[in-house]
């Protein structure tokens, strides 16, 4: 089963560069998590294959600590999130996801990354999201049993106690497992808190009339996304849907890539 799995990875990771990456471009977001490093790979293997037409480099743009020794160890060339130029957007970005649903929301953070990845994500003319054929669902918040939330250390608690206010049931925060003790810390040295909540209702559901309010503790993703973002002291949460803002920076933009 395992090697199924990873072999479903590499496929949809090959598949993605295949479709989504060229050696003309300038300026890549690369993600986090197990997937990407499939991806990583590919791009390697593609720019081997095919060096870029007028010999200029592609700069690859990291989404935490795991992401820029990938990109390091491909032997391809990083750059700072904030060393990008002026306003340039990036050509593409490429990340995992934990769950992906029928309008290609995503939940991500499960590997405690998720700030930079959005923040990388949003600055990017098309985000494509490689996910094999275990994180689809229907609706988020199915198989992944909760959202991973990214809050300030010494606000976990007060967070806490909105999550359940806004009718997530046992919210937890994210510790480490017996090897070491106390929370995992992120990447900007911040907590992770879990926090269940019963399937979203994707825009097709509202549209169709269903209640995504939270009345009831039933939410639409991007209604959820906005108020947990409200909250002091979080400083990202890990639903990434269309108004993230990859629409809004240039056309024909997509949340996400079809899971293979
Ligand atoms: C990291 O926090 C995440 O957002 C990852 O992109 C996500 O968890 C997918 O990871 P895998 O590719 O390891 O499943």
């Amino acid at each position: 089963a395992l090697d199924q799995i990873e072999g479903a990875k590499k496929k949809a990771a090959y598949r993605a560069i295949e479709e989504h990456f060229d050696s003309s471009f300038r300026y890549v977001g690369i993600g986090s998590g197990s997937t990407i490093i499939y991806g990583v790979e590919a791009i390697k293997e593609h720019l081997e294959k095919h060096p870029s037409p007028s010999g200029q480099h592609t700069f690859f743009v990291p989404t935490g600590y795991q992401s820029r020794k990938a990109i390091e160890s491909a032997g391809l060339m990083p750059i700072a999130f904030d060393s990008l130029p002026g306003d340039v957007l990036l050509d593409v970005a490429f990340d995992g996801a934990d769950e992906v649903d029928d309008e290609l929301n995503c939940i991500k953070g499960g590997g405690a990354c998720l700030f930079q990845e959005k923040l990388v994500a949003t600055r990017a003319k098309k985000f494509v999201c490689i996910a094999d054929y275990r994180k689809k669902q229907e609706r988020l918040v199915t198989k992944w049993p909760s959202i991973p939330i990214e809050v300030a250390p010494i606000a976990q608690g007060s967070v806490l106690r909105e999550l359940i206010a806004l009718g997530s049931v046992k919210p937890l925060l994210r510790e480490h497992s017996l090897a070491k003790t106390g929370p995992v810390q992120t990447d900007q040295g911040f907590y992770i808190i879990d926090a269940p909540f019963k399937p979203l209702l994707t825009e097709a559901d509202v549209a169709a009339g269903k209640d995504g309010s939270g009345k009831d503790g039933v939410w639409d993703v991007s209604t959820l996304a906005e108020r947990i973002k409200m909250i002091g002291g979080v400083l990202e949460v890990g639903l990434f849907f269309g108004k993230n803002g990859y629409q809004t920076q240039a056309e024909g933009l997509q949340g996400g890539q079809k899971p293979v």
